[in-house]
C-alpha cells in the first residue's frame, strides 16, 4: 500500500530519507540548525519552554525526569543539558535540575547525524557522560519502547521532526508510537510547524538555504537545480520577506565557480500550491510537511483519545519566537496542565481546542 502521494510505501520513504539526512548531516547542522536566524529564533523558544518545563517537573514538582529526545540528530539537547553535570558553570546550573534530570536519550535513524552528535559531545568535554547519562541509539522513531514509569519519562521531538518523518502514514505512526513510549505514565511533546506559517516562514527559509536542502520546487528556472551543481544563496532571507527572487552562487561539486550571482524567481502558481498544502518539495529528495493545524489536532484524536492532550499555537506562549509552531502536549502524568496554566497558555474554564481528551 502507497504511503503517500509519490505511491511509495511508508519502507521507501524511509530508506529515501534515511539517504537524504545521511548526506545532509554536517551542512544541515552548519546553515539550518546553526544558521538562519529565524530557525535559531524557533529552536530558541523551543529550549527555553523546555527548560521551564524541566524546571517545572524536577524542581517544583520534585520528580526525577528522564528525558528522550526522538529525531535527535546532532544532540542538541544532550550539548544543552550535558553541561549540567561537567562540573562547568553554566546558565543552566540549577541544582535541582542538575540532581533530579537522570538521562537524556537520543534515537535517530541517521548514523552521520549521531556520529555528529558524538563529535560535539567531544569536543564540549562531555565524553565521558556518552553512555551513562547522555545515550545515543540508532533506531526508528516507529518502534519507540515502552518507556518505564521512573524517572518520569518526558518524549519530545522537537524542530518539525515530524514533518519530516516520511509524510502524513509516518506522521501518524509516529503519533501513535509516542502514546505507546509514554503511556505507563510519562508526557509527550511534539513541537513542529504550522501550515499557516508556510507564506511567511518556508518560502524564503528553504530559498535561502538550498544549499542544504535542494532548490525549491517553486523557483524557476531549475537550470542548476541538479546534483551536479550547489547553489549558495548570499543571504538568509528573513520571515515576511515579500521578495520573489533571489540570487545565488553557483558551483560544481569540485567547487568550482560556475556562475555568479544566478537569479531565481518564484513560479506563482507552484508557490500558491506549496502555500496551500504546507508541502515542502525541493529538486532533490528532500521533503518537509508543514501539517495544519487541524490535521495535527486529527491525529492526536486518532492516537491520543482518552488521555490528556493539549495543542497549542507556538505564539500562545511567545509572540515572536514560537510564531511559526504549534505544540502538542500527550500528559499520563497529570502535570502539564499545571506548567500551561503557569505559561498562561492554559486558562482552566477555556482549554484550548484538543485538551483534555
Ligand atoms: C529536522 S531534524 C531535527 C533534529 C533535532 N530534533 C533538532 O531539533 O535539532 C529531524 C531528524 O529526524 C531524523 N529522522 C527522520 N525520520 C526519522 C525516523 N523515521 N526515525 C528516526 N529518525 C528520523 C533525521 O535523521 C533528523 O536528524
Amino acid at each position: 500500500m502507497s504511503a503517500d502521494e509519490s505511491g511509495q510505501t511508508l519502507a521507501q520513504l524511509v530508506q529515501r530519507d534515511h539517504g537524504v539526512w545521511e548526506a545532509c548531516a554536517p551542512t544541515y547542522e552548519q546553515r539550518i540548525v546553526r544558521g538562519h536566524p529565524d530557525v535559531l529564533a524557533y529552536t530558541a523558544f523551543e529550549e527555553d519552554l523546555l527548560d521551564r518545563l524541566l524546571l517545572y517537573l524536577a524542581r517544583d514538582e520534585g520528580r526525577e525526569v528522564g528525558l528522550y529526545d526522538v529525531g535527535c540528530g546532532s544532540g542538541r539537547l544532550h550539548l544543552r543539558y550535558g553541561r549540567l553535570w561537567t562540573g562547568a558553570a553554566c546558565e543552566l546550573s540549577e541544582p535541582a535540575l542538575a540532581s533530579r534530570l537522570k538521562v537524556v536519550s537520543g534515537l535517530d535513524f541517521s548514523a552521520q547525524m549521531l556520529e555528529l552528535a558524538r563529535r560535539k559531545l567531544a569536543a564540549a568535554g562531555m565524553e565521558q557522560l556518552v553512555g551513562t547519562r547522555l545515550l545515543l541509539e540508532q533506531g526508528s522513531a516507529f518502534e519507540l519502547a515502552e518507556q518505564p514509569r521512573q524517572p518520569l519519562p518526558l518524549v519530545v521531538a522537537l524542530c518539525n521532526t515530524v514533518g519530516v518523518m516520511q509524510g502524513p502514514a509516518g506522521a501518524s505512526q509516529f503519533f501513535a508510537a509516542l502514546r505507546k513510549a509514554v503511556a505507563a505514565g510519562g508526557i509527550a511533546m511534539v513541537s513542529c510547524y504550522q501550515r499557516e506559517a508556510v507564506a511567511a516562514f518556508a518560502l524564503g527559509n528553504y530559498e535561502s538555504t538550498m544549499d542544504v536542502s535542494g532548490q525549491p520546487r517553486w523557483l524557476v528556472p531549475a537550470d542548476y537545480a541538479g546534483e551536479a551543481f550547489l547553489q549558495v544563496p548570499r543571504y538568509y532571507k528573513r520571515a515576511y520577506d515579500g521578495d520573489p527572487t533571489i540570487a545565488v552562487d553557483v558551483y560544481d561539486r569540485q567547487g568550482n565557480p560556475v556562475r555568479e550571482g544566478h537569479l531565481l524567481s518564484r513560479d506563482p502558481e507552484v508557490a500558491r500550491e506549496t502555500v496551500a498544502s504546507g508541502h515542502i518539495r525541493t529538486y532533490s529528495d528532500y521533503e518537509s510537511r508543514w501539517y495544519g493545524f487541524e490535521q495535527i489536532e486529527r491525529w492526536m484524536a486518532e492516537h491520543w483519545a482518552g488521555a490528556s492532550a493539549y495543542h497549542l499555537r507556538g505564539a500562545q506562549l511567545d509572540a515572536l519566537r514560537g510564531c511559526p509552531a504549534q505544540l502538542a502536549f500527550l500528559d499520563f502524568s497529570g502535570l502539564v496542565a499545571g506548567f500551561l496554566e503557569r505559561c498562561g497558555a492554559l486558562d482552566r474554564g477555556q482549554p484550548p481546542p484538543g485538551a483534555p481528551r
